[in-house]
């Protein structure tokens, strides 16, 4: 067990065997909080993904009046108060490192007759908010906002809602189920449009609890949901699947490390989410899917994963959605496949818990590896990687597990600084690392 999580150094193994387990899915995590909060009766979750940012939204969601418990079986009870039975917070919800407790909650907040002041750390505070707070305010809701749209923003509800017409110029879950959440209360129905699909959890949970929500993918490839208001939600059971974006540190890890050969059960395979694997597998990656199934309405399966020479490859535009949060990790398998790898259409990356795409490639390029980038797109070519750098993690966890696992392919160890943000979406991984095999070390020894 690690004692100190705060700089973790990393550095070549023997390979990684043995089972992967990795926690609880992180979107789905915070919308069974969420859901489970606006209905009535008593929603059951297991599996929930016990990290700092789902944390955070739990923590929101008793501040707006909902009683959630945490069971010695390890489920958590959530005690829902229906969709207008809330309360405005005595203090700001602080909702840390959590872009998507932060979004989904304001569209929450806007639909209701209550008041909430949202705040976050110094990542979150930077991220841009008027995309979300823009549709909200269109929506009837009263608004103000730091310059630019950041945090802290101040939102007043409405019990009564305008329904939404809203065209997103992103594909982006948190803009999509924010006005969605907002137009549970609405007289009419709610249509979101976004140029590509982007994750459909919420349409999926909010099904699960009775409402009424229609997808329609068009010829030209643009998503619309369509939900019936003043829906009444039930109480409903959610088993929640491990996450597919945790999963992508470990697949990655044994692709990379020769001799490796793991097993990741029970992983959510959920098309909007598996273009990492879609992407790996066109690289060469030797993945195979066994034990196909569907749980709590999403689909699941175990993944085998062993050690493959990678090639490069372009990663189409179109599949950005799908692989969104797996665009840094893929870099760093790039760096050791044979060739180019061309990933485009990613602009998004900019505006995460870091500028992923400066990041990432500023880190590559410091450990010895060949990347260029620019608005849009980045490259990486393959070859030796020397290490032998210290890169801060700039409070992004998905940052810090990518330059963990580059070091287990560099010449000289590298170190990560600041991992104590791995807490926000995985926190064992460290532990579950050295478990298969890994040799991650906290700086100063102490393991
Ligand atoms: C998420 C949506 C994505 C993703 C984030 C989780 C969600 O963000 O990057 O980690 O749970 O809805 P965008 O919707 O901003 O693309």
């Amino acid at each position: 067990m690690l004692s100190s999580q705060y700089t973790l150094i990393s550095r070549r193994h023997d390979g990684l065997s043995g089972q992967f387990l990795v926690p609880g899915d992180k979107s789905i995590s915070h919308r069974s909080l969420i859901l489970g909060g606006l209905a009535i009766g008593t929603t059951r979750v297991t599996g929930l993904l016990e990290g700092d940012d789902v944390l955070a939204t739990c923590n929101a969601m008793r501040a707006l009046g909902v009683t959630i418990t945490h069971e010695d079986d390890g489920s958590w009870l959530v005690h829902g108060v229906g969709t207008a039975g809330l309360m405005s917070p005595a203090v700001p919800l602080d909702l840390g490192n959590s872009g998507t407790g932060v979004r989904l909650l304001m569209g929450v907040v806007a639909g209701q007759p209550i008041t909430a002041t949202f705040s976050g750390d110094d990542s979150l505070s930077q991220r841009p908010m008027a995309r979300v707070t823009d549709p909200l305010a269109a929506m009837g809701a009263q608004i103000t906002s730091r310059d630019g749209g950041r945090l802290p923003v101040t939102i007043k509800g409405v019990a009564d809602p305008l329904a939404a017409a809203h065209t997103s110029k992103v594909a982006s879950a948190q803009i999509k189920s924010a006005v969605l959440l907002a137009g549970i209360n609405a007289r009419g129905t709610s249509t979101v449009t976004e140029p590509h699909a982007s994750r459909d959890h919420t349409e999926s949970m909010l099904r699960h609890f009775g409402a009424t929500v229609v997808q329609d993918m068009a010829d030209d490839g643009t998503h619309h949901v369509s939900l019936t208001g003043e829906a009444v939600l039930r109480a409903a059971d959610i088993a929640v699947p491990r996450d597919p974006s945790s999963a992508a540190f470990p697949m990655v890890a044994a692709l990379l490390t020769p001799a490796s050969d793991i097993t990741i059960p029970g992983i959510g395979m959920n098309p909007l989410r598996t273009g990492l694997i879609t992407t790996l597998m066109e690289m060469g990656g030797d993945i195979t899917l066994s034990n196909e199934r569907t749980e709590g309405g999403e689909p699941v399966a175990d993944l085998r994963v062993r050690h493959s020479q990678l090639y490069g490859i372009d990663v189409p535009a179109a599949r950005a959605a799908s692989m969104i949060d797996e665009y840094p990790i893929l870099a760093i398998a790039a760096t050791q496949a044979d060739g180019v790898t061309r990933m485009t259409g990613v602009s998004e990356l900019r505006v995460k818990e870091t500028d992923r795409i400066a990041v990432v490639a500023d880190g590559i390029a410091a450990a010895g590896g060949s990347v260029s980038y620019d608005e849009d797109s980045m490259t990486v070519t393959g070859g030796n990687i020397a290490g032998g750098v210290t890169i801060a993690s700039q409070h992004d966890h998905r940052i810090a597990m990518s330059f963990l696992t580059l070091g287990m392919v560099s010449d000289a160890a590298i170190t990560v600084t600041g991992c104590m943000t791995i807490n926000t979406s995985f926190p064992d991984f460290a532990t579950l690392m050295n478990g298969c095999g890994a040799a991650l070390a906290a700086a100063g020894g102490d393991t």
